[in-house]
């Protein structure tokens, strides 16, 4: 059995480095992780949010929806306020129309103008729908209001992301 000798001075180099080391992980890591995690996260983009709105109340009379979800902008996390108009249809199916109206993206109103009963219309410059959210001709926008992608959980309505409404 040979023994080997280390001497002071390896032995102060090599703790040294052990520690040194250690303490640069420590530093480091979490650096690393600050620069590297939003990346890494999973994009909610494609979850239901809970609008809060149980099925059972929603009538045939569009109403506006408000609610809140958190959305991650890299390494900035907000909360975000959406807006549905939510209504049943002759069927008693829900539907849920985007109020950024498709002419320069301003909000639109149910009724929002006296002269345009059962209509959606846009303050901005005129813009007018009908209530499935089919614009209306010779008026400013050039499309239909989105529709959102819904769910029912518990009898309460989630929303998800919009999509082009094929009316
Ligand atoms: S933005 Fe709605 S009509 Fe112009």
């Amino acid at each position: 059995m040979s023994s080997q000798k280390v001497s002071r001075r390896q032995f102060l180099n090599y703790t040294l480095m052990g520690v040194g080391g250690f303490m640069g992980a420590a530093m480091v890591m979490p650096m690393l992780r600050f620069a590297v995690d939003p990346a890494l996260k999973a994009n909610a983009s494609g979850d239901f949010i809970n609008t809060g709105l149980k099925i059972s109340e929603i009538t045939e009379t569009p109403t506006r929806v408000d609610y809140k979800l958190k959305v991650q902008d890299g390494w900035y996390e907000a909360e975000e306020t959406r807006t549905a108009w939510v209504y049943k249809d002759e069927g008693g199916d829900v539907v849920a129309l985007s109020p950024v109206c498709k002419h320069l993206g301003c909000t639109v109103n149910w009724e929002g103008d006296e002269k345009h009963k059962n209509e959606f219309y846009c303050p901005c410059h005129g813009g007018r729908y009908e209530k499935n959210g089919k614009n209306i001709p010779n008026t400013p926008p050039i499309g239909p209001l989105d529709l959102y992608d819904m769910q029912e959980k518990d009898g309460v309505l989630y929303l998800g992301n919009t999509k082009t409404n094929e009316v």
